[in-house]
């Protein structure tokens, strides 16, 4: 597992960016595996910036997204399907039928479950990029969930749902159940990039470097990646 210091937000999103890019230009095919979130979003402005000043083209990557919240179509402004759409594929040529996620209204949870693990059989991501939840969460999978879990339902901690809340006019609001990508799913891509800035993320950074591998930190299974890097602004990597 690799580590970066940066030196704030900025520089972290700027070397995210910068691992993407050659990725994609190397390989117009590529599968990149994305995250919502406000980590993120810095990582996207400057996808978005780049593809508009330099053409750089997404006209083939395919996507596949980490989770979804259970109950909110993809038109509900709080759904990860519009966050996608808004905040990245909308400033990018990508083909929208290449972009995937789970459907947070399929009308059988098991189901979607199980399509959504075949199709990431075909689309092995070649990068896998996360944030990571103050509780050491990674997409949706909550402290205890079995490092070998594949997509599923969970119920989200209740620190995941007032974390979020700053999303949602109102915490009673915020879905209380989500699919996600499992830990193996996200274990399966070829590369994976772990995104933290901000001292709320500290602690969740430390146990997950140099913590215990356990599934109580589900963010620690990633010490057995082989080409894991985390990039952390000095504020996340403080504890270190
Ligand atoms: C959410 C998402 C995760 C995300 C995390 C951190 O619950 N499901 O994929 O990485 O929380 O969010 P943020 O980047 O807003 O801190």
């Amino acid at each position: 597992m690799r580590v970066f210091i940066t030196k704030d937000y900025e520089e972290m999103s700027e070397r995210a960016f910068e691992i993407v890019k050659e990725l994609v230009v190397e390989n117009p095919y590529a599968v990149l595996g994305l995250a919502t979130g406000t980590t993120p979003l810095g990582l996207y402005g400057r996808m978005k910036a780049d593809h508009k000043k330099n053409g750089t083209s997404y006209r083939h990557v395919r996507t596949v997204n980490l989770d979804e919240y259970m109950g909110l179509p993809a038109v509900h402004e709080q759904s990860y399907a519009y966050f996608m759409k808004k905040n990245l594929f909308d400033g990018l040529d990508i083909d929208l039928n290449n972009t995937h996620i789970e459907n947070g209204m399929a009308p059988s949870a098991e189901e979607e479950c199980e399509n959504y693990n075949r199709l990431l059989k075909m689309l092995r991501q070649d990068i896998q990029i996360l944030g990571i939840g103050s509780n050491g969460h990674i997409a949706f999978n909550e402290p205890g969930t079995p490092f070998n879990s594949q997509t599923h339902v969970v119920e989200l901690a209740e620190s995941t749902i007032k974390d979020n809340a700053r999303l949602f006019k109102d915490v009673s609001e915020v879905p209380r159940k989500a699919f996600t990508m499992g830990l193996k799913n996200i274990m399966d891509a070829k590369k994976i990039v772990v995104l933290a800035n901000g001292a709320n993320k500290a602690k969740a950074v430390k146990e997950a470097i140099q913590g215990n591998m356990s599934e109580n930190v589900p963010a620690s299974i990633l010490q057995s990646h082989e080409d894991c890097t985390f990039i952390c602004d000095e504020q996340a990597a403080a504890l270190l």
